[in-house]
């Protein structure tokens, strides 16, 4: 009896943990429709893209001023980027912003709480919790 309770439960962690992994390797992005064959994608496109790889290449730097919207603030807060002599700047395909690597699991819980929860309707934004906030608001203001 013991044994054989031990072993259910072994069973069902083990179909957890390959669920969970599976909604992992399919919550690529938050944005990215399913593209056209045609279209060119971020992963192809740019040089350093690790989970919006599926969205076309011309919607990657409209999502990044939706992330800019979302959280008020400017690029700078997840790039460390350097300006050229042409008055370019460079360097967003740098990791050395720990922000960015934030930004990139954020990225990866937002499409999992449109993929894996009904309840959501897919509605599931940065907008949704940061309302403009770097840091979102996580509680309710006192009430007295
Ligand atoms: C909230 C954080 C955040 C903000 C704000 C942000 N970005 Fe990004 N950006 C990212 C992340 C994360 C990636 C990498 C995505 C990935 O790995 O799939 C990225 C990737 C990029 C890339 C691709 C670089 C490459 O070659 O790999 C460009 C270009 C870029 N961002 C430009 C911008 C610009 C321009 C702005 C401001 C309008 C901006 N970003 C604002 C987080 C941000
Ligand atoms: C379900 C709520 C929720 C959603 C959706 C969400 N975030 Fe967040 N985010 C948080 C919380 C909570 C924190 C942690 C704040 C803290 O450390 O105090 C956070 C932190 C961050 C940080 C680190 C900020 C810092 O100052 O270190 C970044 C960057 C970020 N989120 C970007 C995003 C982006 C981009 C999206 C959309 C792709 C997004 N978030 C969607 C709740 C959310």
């Amino acid at each position: 009896m013991g044994m054989e309770v031990r072993s259910v439960r072994v069973a069902v962690l083990g179909a957890l943990a390959a669920g969970l992994l599976g909604a992992v390797c399919v919550a690529h992005s938050s944005n990215a429709q399913e593209p056209a064959k045609s279209v060119e994608l971020s992963g192809k496109k740019f040089k350093n893209i690790k989970v919006l790889k599926d969205l076309p290449a011309d919607k990657l730097i409209p999502v990044m001023h939706e992330y800019n919207t979302a959280l008020n603030v400017k690029c700078s807060f997840c790039h460390d980027t350097t300006v050229g002599p042409d008055g370019k700047r460079t360097g967003y395909e740098k990791d050395t912003n720990k922000v960015k690597n934030q930004a990139r699991e954020m990225i990866l819980m937002t499409g999992k709480l449109n993929k894996s929860f009904k309840a959501v309707d897919k509605q599931a934004t940065c907008f949704m919790c940061h309302h403009g906030h770097p840091e979102p608001e996580t509680h309710a203001p006192e009430v007295k």
